[in-house]
């Protein structure tokens, strides 16, 4: 199950390293990243479509997380970047991608932020007519190569929060006026050669994501054919799930990768668009199963519930309170012992809400047990905050029995980093 790897003495390992020395080394809660698995991710992911249709790219969501050392490794893959900020743009050009391998997706951008696109020489995806309009007032940008994101009014996700298409969604533009802002873009002067769709996040089953490749690949048959549109690329976001819970299965990327290639080269044919770069946009796929969030057990208290209680918390790892979600934990030193007890396993903020389980099934945990919170790879690190006045964990990225400090444990100085007391209260 998800992978574990153990050592003879029946621990947990990451990249071959028994996590004890991992958490003994660089202290918890502690961040944990397999190389090796981001890049058999990022290759199995590809060639389930490169395999059906030759001219594909993946653009990774670096959102899931912005570790300048996880980019390097995906640069090297040879993985563009879908960035939705001016900060996310420059860590990806620092990360050594070249500006035509971002795709910048903004929602509710700024002059400025537009500005900072156009300097930064990255392809920009437009959410509005606003957005439109409020770019043809840089003069850089004018002629620019541009796409707009569609609403193909089809969403799926693994939470409310996560679904981003559909009538409760605030991205894109709407199939009806399609038509007209490409027209409108080609009046300015730009030259709209793409078009782009995000469903949503967390998605397991293919269905929702067909639906949409439908639509989309109708929109852009009515955009040729009106608006004579000449497709470069077309883009149908990322969403892909990976398994939290020991029940769910993975989606089998090859079948998925054939279904949808072969419905968009029957769809390409139907609307004679030739033969544009198909993209995706993998976020969670590529690094959700890579990590796992290392916390040591400080507390066993048995009140009306019993609690272990752990050394991070939601400002560590979001998701469990932000959107409900199982993470599967598992006791380091027998991360396959049968389950004796229904425990919570409570984090240190001061929140009833800061839970990472509630009644899970547990073997039996101890005063100083590591627990290995699986899947963290994904909208963890890049979620977490510093609530509480506790600075943020480090990040070890790990392969072939060789550890590095990919990121800094911050210290109380960089929680009050940016902090001035104005001289009067100094009197
Ligand atoms: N493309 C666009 C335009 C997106 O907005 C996203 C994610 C992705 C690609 C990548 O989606 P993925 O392949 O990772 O599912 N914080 C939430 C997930 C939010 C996803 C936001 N957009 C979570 O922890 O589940």
């Amino acid at each position: 199950d998800f992978n574990l790897e153990t050592n003879e003495k029946g621990n947990l390992t990451m990249g071959g390293i028994d996590v004890h020395e991992l958490a003994d080394q660089y202290q918890t809660p502690l961040y944990v990243i397999e190389e090796d698995r981001i890049k058999s991710n990022y290759k199995r992911l590809y060639n389930a479509f490169s395999s059906h249709y030759n001219d594909f790219k993946m653009y990774y969501a670096c959102k899931a997380n912005t570790n300048l050392s996880i980019m390097r490794i995906l640069e090297k893959e040879g993985s563009g970047i879908d960035a939705v900020s001016p900060g996310e743009i420059y860590t990806s050009l620092l990360a050594g991608f070249d500006p035509s391998k971002i795709l910048y997706t903004g929602n509710n951008v700024t002059d400025n932020e537009l500005k900072f696109a156009v300097e930064s020489g990255v392809k920009i995806n437009l959410d509005s007519i606003s957005q439109l309009k409020r770019l043809s007032n840089i003069p850089e940008a004018q002629g620019m190569d541009i796409s707009f994101r569609v609403n193909p009014m089809v969403g799926a996700g693994h939470h409310d929060h996560c679904i981003t298409g559909g009538p409760l969604s605030k991205f894109g533009i709407m199939e009806e006026e399609a038509v007209e802002v490409y027209k409108m873009a080609k009046n300015l002067g730009f030259n709209p050669v793409g078009i782009h769709t995000h469903i949503g996040s967390g998605i397991l089953d293919p269905e929702p994501f067909k639906l949409a490749v439908n639509v989309l690949m109708d929109i852009a048959g009515k955009l040729s054919e009106y608006a004579d549109v000449v497709f470069d690329f077309i883009d149908f976001g990322g969403g892909i799930g990976i398994p939290y819970t020991p029940e769910e299965s993975v989606l089998d990327v090859n079948d998925f990768g054939e279904k949808i290639t072969d419905l968009y080269k029957d769809k390409l044919d139907e609307y004679g668009l030739g033969k544009p770069t198909m993209c995706i946009e993998p976020g969670r796929y590529i690094v959700g199963d890579a990590a796992v969030l290392l916390t040591r057990v400080n507390t066993i208290k048995q009140s009306y519930r019993k609690f272990a209680g752990v050394d991070a918390g939601f400002n560590t790892l979001l998701r469990p309170t932000m959107y409900g979600s199982y993470h599967h934990i598992v006791v380091a030193d027998k991360p396959f012992a049968e389950s004796v007890q229904k425990i919570d396993i409570a984090g240190d903020v001061c929140e009833s809400g800061d839970l990472f389980a509630r009644d899970r099934s547990m073997p039996n945990v101890g005063e100083g047990d590591i627990l290995a919170i699986l899947n963290a790879g994904a909208y963890s690190f890049s979620m977490a905050s510093q609530y509480n006045s506790r600075p943020r964990p480090a990040e070890i990225l790990v392969s072939n029995g060789q550890s590095d400090i990919i990121r800094e444990r911050e210290t109380f100085s960089d929680v009050l980093a940016k902090q001035n007391v104005p001289m009067r209260l100094l009197r």
